[in-house]
C-alpha cells in the first residue's frame, strides 16, 4: 500500500531547556521520526517536523546538528508566522509562557505546553477559553500517566483489587546539591521566587492530575511548605538567597473519602524504591508503584505484626510483596503523550488533557499555597 506522509511543523520554543532537549526533542519527536513517523488508520503517515526555536545561536546549532539537522531560529513571530508549523510547543520558564502561548493562539496554531500552564489560574483558564474561541486544539503535559509504575497502578485499580481505597502515600523527591562542591542537577530559577521557582508550583501541577486522574477529584488541601536550604549556587557557581521553597508537606481530601498525603522535597535522601513513590492502601489489598515498577500485597498475604521491639523482626516485610508484571511495551511517558497529541490534531482523536486540565493543576498549586500562608485546609472549587 502506497504511504503519504503529512508534515506536521511543531514550533518547539525552549528547545535548548532541560525537558526542552531531553523529554521533548530527543526522546519523543526525534524517537518518533526515527521510527518513520505515527502511521494512521487511513495509510497516512503523521511526521512531526520540529523547528527550534531559542535565544542562543550557538545552543541551538549546536543542538540542531545532534538531531538530524532541524530548522532552528531564535525569531519566534517569524516561526509562527509560517503556515507550515501548525503546532506551537513551549517548554520554556514558566513565567515565560502565557505570552507566547497566547500569540500563538491569536495565530491559530494549535498549542501544547509544559506544566505549570501559566503564573496563575487566571491566567491559565484565559488560555484555555482563548483556544476553545479560536478552535485550536490544545493540552498540556501530564506525563506521569504513562510512567509504566503508574500504568500498573491503574490497571490494579480498575481490576477492583483494591476494595475500597482508604488512603493514598506519595514520596517524591530526592538531594538537589546546592552548587558550591557538588553541581546542581536543576536550574537555578527553580529556586527563586521571582522567577516562578518554588516545589508547590511545580510539583502540586502533578499531583492533581494524578490523583483527579486515578482516585477522584480533589475537593481540599492542606499544606505547609518550607524553604530548608536558604543559599544555592547558581549555574556561573554565584551563590544567591533561594527564596522559594524547596519542600511541601501536603495532604489532600478526595471525593468519596480517601486521604492523599504527598510528601515533595529536593532536600531528602533516597531511601526507598524510585524517586517517586505512590502507595495505595485499600481494604483487600495494597500496592506500591515507583516510576516503572508496581509491587502489591493482597488481603490474603498481607502479615499480621505484633509490637516487640526487644526482638528482632521477624518478619521481612520487603519478601510479601509481588512485582506486577509488565503487560505491555512502554513507551516514555512525554513521547506517549506526544504521539496522542499529534493523534487528535491530526486525526481528530480523543485529547482530554487539555489547557482546563492544566488550569487545574495551577489552581492546587495556588491553594496549596494559600494554605501556606493561612495556615487552614482550602476548598479547591470547580473549573469551568
Ligand atoms: N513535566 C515535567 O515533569 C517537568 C519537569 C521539569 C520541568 N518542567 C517544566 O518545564 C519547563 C522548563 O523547565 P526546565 O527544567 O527545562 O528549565 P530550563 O531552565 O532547563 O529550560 C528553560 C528554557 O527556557 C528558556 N528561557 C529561559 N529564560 C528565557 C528568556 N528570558 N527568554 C527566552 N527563553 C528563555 C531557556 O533558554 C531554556 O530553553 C518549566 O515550566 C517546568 O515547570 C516539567
Amino acid at each position: 500500500m502506497k504511504r503519504t506522509t503529512q508534515n506536521i511543523g511543531i514550533i518547539m520554543n525552549g528547545v535548548t531547556g532541560r525537558m526542552g532537549t531531553n523529554q521533548h526533542l530527543l526522546r519523543s519527536i526525534i524517537a518518533i521520526r526515527d521510527e518513520g513517523g505515527i502511521v494512521l488508520p487511513d495509510s497516512r503517515v503523521a511526521m512531526p517536523v520540529p523547528v527550534l526555536v531559542g535565544r542562543s545561536h550557538e545552543k541551538l546549532a549546536a543542538l540542531a546538528s545532534r538531531t538530524g539537522n532541524p530548522a532552528w531560529t531564535t525569531n519566534l513571530d517569524q516561526a509562527i508566522a509560517d503556515k507550515n508549523n501548525s503546532i506551537y510547543f513551549d517548554a520554556q520558564t514558566t513565567g515565560r509562557r502565557f505570552d507566547d502561548v497566547r500569540t500563538a493562539i491569536r495565530a491559530g496554531k494549535h498549542v501544547y505546553c509544559e506544566k505549570p500552564v501559566a503564573t496563575s489560574t487566571e491566567q491559565a483558564l484565559a488560555l484555555y477559553r482563548m483556544a476553545e474561541a479560536a478552535g485550536v486544539k490544545h493540552g498540556v503535559v501530564q506525563d506521569k500517566l504513562w510512567l509504566p509504575g503508574i500504568v500498573k497502578l491503574k490497571t490494579l485499580i480498575e481490576s477492583g483489587f483494591f476494595g475500597q481505597i482508604l488512603s493514598v502515600r506519595g514520596e517524591f523527591g530526592y538531594w538537589v546539591f546546592e552548587g558550591d562542591v557538588v553541581q546542581p542537577q536543576r536550574p537555578s530559577w527553580n529556586y527563586r521566587k521571582e522567577d516562578e521557582g518554588g516545589i508547590i508550583v511545580d510539583m502540586l501541577c502533578h499531583w492533581r492530575y494524578l490523583l483527579d486522574n486515578l482516585f477522584g477529584p480533589i475537593e481540599s488541601v492542606s499544606c505547609l511548605g518550607a524553604t530548608h536550604i536558604p543559599r544555592r549556587w547558581d549555574e556561573s557557581g554565584d551563590p544567591y538567597d533561594a527564596t522559594a521553597d524547596d519542600s511541601a508537606y501536603a495532604t489532600f481530601q478526595i471525593a468519596g473519602g480517601i486521604v492523599a498525603q504527598f510528601n515533595s522535597s529536593w532536600c531528602t535522601r533516597v531511601r526507598r524504591d524510585d524517586l517517586l513513590t505512590l502507595q495505595v492502601d485499600g481494604t483487600k489489598g495494597s500496592a506500591v508503584a515507583g516510576l516503572r515498577e508496581c509491587v502489591c500485597q493482597h488481603y490474603s498475604q498481607t502479615p499480621r505484626p505484633v509490637w516487640n521491639p526487644d526482638i528482632p523482626q521477624p518478619i521481612d516485610f520487603r519478601a510479601g510483596w509481588l512485582n506486577v508484571p509488565d503487560s505491555q511495551t512502554y513507551e516514555n511517558a512525554f513521547k506517549a503523550q506526544w504521539r496522542r497529541f499529534l493523534l487528535h490534531v491530526i486525526n481528530d482523536e480523543p485529547f482530554p488533557w487539555n489547557l482546563v486540565e492544566g488550569a487545574k493543576g495551577v489552581q492546587l498549586a495556588e491553594c496549596g499555597l494559600q494554605s501556606w500562608s493561612q495556615r487552614r485546609w482550602v476548598s479547591v472549587g470547580e473549573l469551568r
